[in-house]
């Protein structure tokens, strides 16, 4: 569909349910919140049933939720050796630090493709919270790298990340990046920072991932909202790729989320065991991501 073209009205679900969605995943599946008997039936019995989770993983300080939006050209976080909970928040610092790029340019190419105020609004409003999430990460990081203990006492290299200020791309480019990065990867990251807030055995965690989590479920509100308003002007070619790309970045997700979490990642950071996590990545699979109407059309 070319630009100037007027779009039929598109399903006024998407924006309620992606927060609600995102929400009843973490309750059903990290066994945190209000997890109340009425609660948990009433969320399960509208999901998919959940793959046991086999095979075991070298554990490291890798986890899946510690995503952000990445940029086009990002190198990949290298921490050197450092125990893992340092790793862990050293990535999420860089990720951080490399999803303020990542909106930059995100509102630059939403405005110069004619978006409604309101998303470049949004999308600049992104790039400050990923701002101060960087200040407020590295202000972890530093916390627990003082902290005395087994899972103290250590700091993760953290390089700044570089990006080049790329051009204003396709809206297929644009889409196909927001399908992976905001729709599956920040979308996926802000559940995992809510389980955070409610279940790190640190307080100071608890904290920070509280007031990350609400920017995060934000952002991810945003992506599909993004998606929303890209997807619907492609041609049913360019839109079948971009469905393609979201629905593998899903599943590499899923796959991704049943490796092996190190213990004191789970204890200290609060972040979801292999099966919880797995479980998560599953459900938002069968509530978001595999949506029937992403993938028929609907949203024309
Ligand atoms: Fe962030
Ligand atoms: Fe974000």
């Amino acid at each position: 569909m070319t630009r100037g073209t007027k779009p039929a009205e598109a399903p006024r679900v998407a924006r309620i349910s992606v927060v609600r969605a995102i929400r009843e995943a973490v309750f059903a599946c990290c066994a945190v919140g209000p997890t109340s008997p009425a609660h948990v039936a009433r969320v399960t019995c509208t999901r998919a049933p959940v793959a046991p989770v086999t095979g075991t993983h070298r554990a490291s300080g890798a986890h899946p939720g510690a995503a952000g939006r990445r940029p086009a050209g990002l190198a990949p976080y290298r921490p050197g050796r450092a125990p893992p909970v340092a790793r862990f928040l050293g990535r999420m610092v860089y990720l951080e630090a490399a999803s303020v790029p990542a909106f930059e340019r995100l509102a630059r190419e939403l405005a110069a493709h004619g978006a409604p105020q309101r998303l470049q609004r949004a999308a600049r409003r992104a790039l400050r919270d990923e701002e101060r999430h960087t200040r407020m990460a590295s202000a972890l990081a530093d916390h627990m790298a003082n902290t005395a203990g087994p899972v103290g006492g250590g700091a993760a290299r953290v390089p700044l990340p570089r990006v080049r200020r790329g051009r204003v791309r396709s809206l297929e480019s644009i889409a196909r990046e927001n399908a992976v990065e905001g729709c599956v990867l920040e979308t996926y990251a802000a559940a995992v920072a809510m389980a955070q807030s409610m279940s790190a055995a640190q307080p100071r965690v608890r904290t920070t991932m509280r007031k990350i989590g609400a920017d995060e479920m934000r952002h991810a509100d945003l992506a599909w909202e993004v998606a929303r308003w890209l997807e619907r002007r492609l041609a049913p070619e360019a839109r079948a790729r971009v469905v393609a790309a979201r629905r593998g970045a899903a599943r590499a997700l899923v796959k991704s989320a049943g490796r092996r979490v190190h213990p004191n990642l789970v204890a200290q950071l609060g972040l979801p065991a292999a099966p919880a996590a797995k479980a998560l990545a599953v459900d938002l699979a069968s509530c978001l991501w595999d949506m029937a109407e992403w993938d028929m059309g609907d949203m024309r």
